[in-house]
């Protein structure tokens, strides 16, 4: 079996999963990467290299809360902020090889020009660009006409030419600054441009050992986010899998599994922390919004186009058979075994695990839950059936699944 994806899908994916940590609309790591692209061509008079636009996409994963990342968008920005989401944001890369290079741009995305000469191993040219990017993204008020903030824009960034930003880049992005498209390229909404940007010719093809380690990456961004369930989703991951293999699938749809673990809370990056780590029950309006969770999931595995059932089983996690799930109220036969099995993975994970208001579900309760709700018809019987044959197992690999250092 043999199966492969774009990096720059699954980056563009990463990119959109971050920035939902800003309501889902601001696009901030696509449109650094646009204006990154625009600097470094105009520059260097030659395509932006892959690092650089897949570093764009990612340079804020390190931000794991909607507070950092709202101050991350200060223009000055608290130094402390800035620099602890940098080191973070460098460290998660460490466990996936193919993004284990673009660690020191990640690093310095927001080291000064004037402090450059502090670092022996010198800042890469990409971190600048990116820098400086990021920067300009943040001075757009979106709430007032493009074209009549430029003067302003470009007025900030011409102060801090030689101590802020490399005085060579800013003048590169004072040259792109005058084209009116640029601006409008940038804002607007009806066909975002960001998204078109063409990946440059190099080949940046995915294995299946690297779509896991970038999908155990997104795993580790969400659950960073709740330190009481910190392995949630590799846990589900491992449930899952387990399940999978007893239910007879096949290996590759064991693999998508596991996959699906391990991105179906990637939505949960839309929900406010003071949401998901309430201490007690929420309120009506506090569900509405972790609701959007599994809607969000679905949307950003859409967009690797060939994972169609990575996608399903993700964002159907919480569906049940009887049409009462979210957020689609699918039922009966439009969820497949795979669905199915997800549905089962999570609720067993979830009762499982320690929460701060209660113990873990031992074997006996958690096995009466389910079967209650296989009663009611919300989730599938022979599922649990086999669950309930083999529970210690299938829990256990939930446990110890694979773990990339
Ligand atoms: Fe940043
Ligand atoms: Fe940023
Ligand atoms: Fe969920």
């Amino acid at each position: 079996m043999t199966f492969t994806s774009d990096l720059q899908d699954f980056a563009q994916m990463l990119s959109c999963a971050v920035d939902l940590m800003e309501r889902g609309t601001y696009h901030h790591g696509q449109k650094v990467a646009y204006i990154a692209k625009g600097i470094y061509e105009h520059l260097m008079a030659k395509e932006a290299p892959a690092n650089l636009i897949i570093t764009s996409y990612i340079h804020d994963i390190g931000i794991s809360s909607f507070e950092d990342k709202e101050r991350a968008r200060q223009f000055f920005a608290n130094k402390q902020i800035l620099r602890s989401h940098c080191v973070d944001g460098a460290s998660l890369v460490e466990s996936v090889d193919i993004l284990k290079p673009l660690k020191p741009i990640i690093l310095h995305h927001h080291t000064n020009y004037s402090d450059i000469d502090k670092y022996e191993e010198g800042i890469p040219i990409e971190a600048q660009i990116i820098h400086l990017a990021d920067r300009v993204d943040v001075l757009i008020n979106p709430e007032r006409y493009i074209l009549d903030q430029v003067d302003d824009i470009v007025d900030v960034v011409l102060k801090y030419r030689g101590t802020m930003f490399n005085p060579e880049l800013v003048d590169a992005f004072l040259d792109l600054s005058v084209k009116e498209s640029f601006w409008l390229d940038l804002t607007n909404e009806y066909q975002h441009a960001y998204e078109h940007i063409v990946f440059p010719s190099v080949n940046m093809k995915m294995d299946m050992e690297d779509i896991y380690q970038f999908s155990y990456l997104c795993a580790k961004i969400v659950d960073r986010k709740s330190p009481y369930t910190a392995e949630h989703s590799q846990r589900i991951a491992g449930i899952a899998t387990a399940l999978g293999e007893l239910c007879d699938m096949d290996e590759q749809d064991v693999y998508f599994l596991e996959l699906a673990g391990l991105l179906h809370d990637l939505g949960k990056l839309a929900v406010p922390e003071h949401i998901l780590l309430k201490n007690g029950k929420l309120s009506e309006a506090e569900y509405r919004i972790v609701k959007q969770h599994p809607y969000y999931t679905y949307c950003l595995i859409d967009r690797l186009k060939i994972m169609n059932k990575v996608r399903d089983w993700a964002g159907f996690h919480h569906e049940r058979l009887d049409g009462s799930g979210y957020p689609f109220h699918l039922k009966g036969d439009q969820l497949d075994l795979g669905a199915r099995v997800m549905a089962v993975a999570d609720i067993v994970g979830a009762i499982t695990e320690d929460r701060p208001y209660r113990p873990g579900f031992e074997k006996r309760e958690t096995l009466k839950i389910l079967w209650e709700q296989v009663d009611k018809n919300l989730i599938d019987g022979d599922v649990v059936s086999i669950l309930a044959k083999h529970f210690d197992d299938v829990i256990y690999s939930g446990i110890k699944s694979k773990v990339v250092v």
